[in-house]
């Protein structure tokens, strides 16, 4: 059994947040690292950074804000 798991935290409305180092393989084929403690990984695909988010998930247009002071 190993010692170590790998932890994946699925937010409600961002991103999976992936704790420790990483590897990604991408439907292309293409490998991308990440080094950091804790990687937020994108998945409403909004991000230009995909497939690392970039908290483009958070942008939402108003409604009903017309009128109002
Ligand atoms: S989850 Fe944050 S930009 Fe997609």
């Amino acid at each position: 059994m190993p010692s170590e798991r790998t932890r994946i935290l699925l937010t409600d409305e961002g991103p999976a947040l992936v704790y420790g180092p990483v590897e990604f393989v991408l439907p292309d084929g293409t490998r991308t690292y990440s080094q950091r403690p804790v990687t937020a990984l994108c998945l409403c695909r909004r991000s230009r950074r995909y497939p690392f988010c970039d908290t483009s998930h958070r942008k939402r247009v108003r409604s009903g804000s017309e009128g109002r002071c």
